[in-house]
């Protein structure tokens, strides 16, 4: 299984202090082994930054936080996957829970965005997670199955199935631990990914098996590796702990 470490940027750096922290990275990683990706999810104005760092660095790659489901328009503030592989992008976060709880988007738009942009040449982490609400009102499972499954269901015949496979990637992020400092618990992690995986297999398939699931909320340097240990985790997202470039080099390390 393809194993993915993913900082996720969010609203920070200006574009020298993403040269600065790409540049930083690529000289700590150098080429990255066959199997292993190291993708940052940068900024818009970003991209091209730390997309020149990366350059002639196997594995070490860029992506957008968010893109529009459509070639061009009158889509004011949007932007486009063409445009995001135009800056050095070959990835794009959808679902984020930044992007569902604070800008309002739906599972039907998430499934649009998602779909669009692998149409479009993009590889996609999709993003699911329950609110603690959710949690703790037993919705785990129907959260997560109804995140999915919006997806899929809308997903053409020609894009689904194992030509996924290299493409989508799914991260399990639980609201309640992004950016709290509050990591779920093994038990939790390994609960929810299985759930996840289990999802999968009813939606693609075989496939479901060759998806990498990525843990992302509230991982740090003393907590990777142990959450890389558990079953069906197959890479991180990292929020906070991606900005220093050093943390995030201990995180991939670890
Ligand atoms: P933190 O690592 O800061 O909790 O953020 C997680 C996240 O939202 C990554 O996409």
């Amino acid at each position: 299984m393809q194993k993915i470490f993913a900082a996720n940027w969010k609203m920070y750096k200006t574009r020298s202090q993403a040269s600065q922290s790409a540049q930083e990275l690529a000289k700590g990683l150098g080429q990255m082994p066959a199997g292993q990706e190291v993708v940052v999810f940068a900024p818009f104005t970003a991209i091209s930054c730390a997309a020149d760092a990366f350059k002639g660095h196997a594995g070490l790659t860029v992506g957008g936080q968010n893109c529009y489901p459509a070639e061009e328009g009158a889509f004011t503030g949007e932007t486009s996957p063409a445009m995001l592989r135009d800056a050095g992008a070959a990835w794009v976060l959808t679902g984020h829970s930044e992007r569902r709880h604070i800008m309002g988007e739906d599972d039907a738009l998430v499934a649009r965005k998602t779909i669009f942009a692998l149409e479009h040449g993009l590889n996609v982490l999709l993003c699911i997670g329950e609110t603690l609400e959710q949690r703790e009102a037993g919705k785990l499972n129907a959260v997560l199955e109804r995140q999915l499954a919006a997806v899929f269901a809308a997903m053409p015949a020609s894009l689904g199935g194992a030509a996924l496979v290299g493409k989508l990637a799914v991260g399990y992020e639980p609201v309640w631990a992004i950016g709290t400092g509050k990591v779920a618990g093994p038990k939790e992690v390994l609960d929810a990914h299985a759930v996840t995986r289990a999802l999968l297999g009813k939606l693609v398939g075989e496939t479901a098996s060759r998806l990498p699931i990525l843990y992302g909320g509230s991982v740090k340097p003393n907590n990777a590796a142990g959450l890389m240990a558990l079953d069906n985790v197959d890479g991180l997202l990292v929020g906070g702990a991606s900005l220093e470039a050093q943390s995030f080099l201990q995180i991939i390390g670890a």
